[in-house]
């Protein structure tokens, strides 16, 4: 793929002097990991990819072994939070293809992002660039075709000119990191405990929550804390003005099924538009589990069948209980996931994977360099 940028000249952070040098590192070189061990934390991979927007446009990106970002002290990503980041994720597939899954909505994702803090957003086609060139630079990082482990993609964006009072910046920084990871939550596709929050908002219904922007992380790692050391896996966080209906869980959007065989997901302008929720309504459309987002009454979850947290990191949670004031509901009184959240888990699995075919066009073959 060639894609010509305003300004291709590449920046001098690595010995490959073009793009044609750029390092693949093949299959037969695959990192020695205990790739169905591995936990959701950071490895060290070869190669990150950057690309800076300065007086009006992107330069053509470069791959770098670095690990570390030299940054002004008075960027306003430091100060002011401009800042915004994705996840998405790759897979091997049996035949030892890699693919991405949805990456264009990622992309999408990451412009609206920018967008809601005025920060330059990458262009869609050079955020798919950079996922390829990032991933074919790590090839060997990529988990097997079988091992139930993934390569996880983490683009970043930041604002990384000098500013002192409260404006955007007039530099950006988008690079891309990934490293092999195996489940979000420990359990793995195992019941979850939630507890509702009622004491710490995640975000205010016209702020931004709908943005990844690192802020709305911040925010809730307090009431994560919390209700960790009380022996809850997360939080569900309800709607911050009514406190009333479900928002989503920490890293997650949330999701249920009611006792009618409905796919019912919160509608709300403080939630994260999860791409794997929107995938999930389709395949539970398919399964003749008509969706519903609508606004989700907390009280409702003690009429459901079934729940789950989904998200790109965390696939489908299963839900086990909810925690609410003085009440809990268990959903997994005998310790397994209920039979609807295991279907919609196994058919995205098998999609992601390439063992289902693919009908809506989800999965992106990272084409070889
Ligand atoms: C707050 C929040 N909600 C929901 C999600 C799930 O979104 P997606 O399915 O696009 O990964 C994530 C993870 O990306 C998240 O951080």
């Amino acid at each position: 793929m060639t894609i010509k940028y305003i300004r291709d000249e590449e920046p001098n952070l690595t010995p490959w002097e073009s793009r044609d040098d750029e390092p693949i590192n093949a299959t037969d070189d695959r990192a020695g990991l205990d790739w169905d061990q591995l936990a959701f934390g950071y490895i060290k991979t070869d190669f990150n990819i950057r690309y800076t927007w300065r007086d009006g446009a992107w330069d053509g990106g470069v791959l770098t072994a670095d690990e570390t970002i030299p940054i002004h002290m008075a960027a306003t990503c430091l100060h002011y939070g401009q800042q915004c980041f994705e996840g998405l994720k790759a897979f091997e597939t049996a035949n030892g293809d890699v693919t991405v899954f949805r990456v264009e909505e990622n992309a999408k994702r990451m412009v609206r992002s920018c967008k809601k803090v005025l920060m330059e957003p990458p262009p869609e086609d050079m955020f798919i660039e950079a996922v390829y060139r990032v991933i074919n630079a790590n090839r060997r990082f990529v988990p097997p075709y079988g091992s139930g482990a993934s390569l996880y993609i983490r683009p970043l964006m930041l604002g990384v000119g000098p500013q002192v009072g409260v404006k955007p910046s007039t530099e950006y920084l988008f690079t891309i990191f990934v490293l092999p990871v195996g489940p979000y939550f420990k359990e793995g596709f195992k019941p979850v405990d939630l507890v509702v929050e009622e004491l710490i908002d995640r975000a205010a219904p016209l702020g931004v929550g709908d943005a990844k922007v690192g802020g709305n992380y911040a925010a809730g790692m307090r009431a994560s804390l919390s209700a960790k050391q009380r022996g809850y896996t997360e939080v569900l966080y309800l709607d911050a003005k009514h406190k009333r209906f479900i928002d989503e869980s920490g890293p997650a959007n949330f999701f249920a099924i009611t006792r009618e065989g409905r796919y019912v997901t919160p509608k709300s302008t403080s939630i994260l538009a999860s791409i794997t929720n929107d995938s999930l309504c389709i395949l539970a459309d398919e399964m003749g589990l008509r969706p519903e987002r609508r606004p989700v009454a907390i009280e409702e979850i003690f009429s459901f069948q079934e729940a789950g947290c989904c998200g790109t990191a965390a696939v489908i949670t299963p839900v086990g209980t909810i925690t609410y004031r003085d009440r809990e509901i268990n959903y997994c009184p005998d310790g397994e996931p209920g039979p609807h959240c295991t279907a919609l888990y196994r058919k995205l699995q098998a999609i992601q994977v390439g063992d289902a075919p693919d009908p809506h066009g989800w999965i992106s073959k990272v084409p070889p360099a």
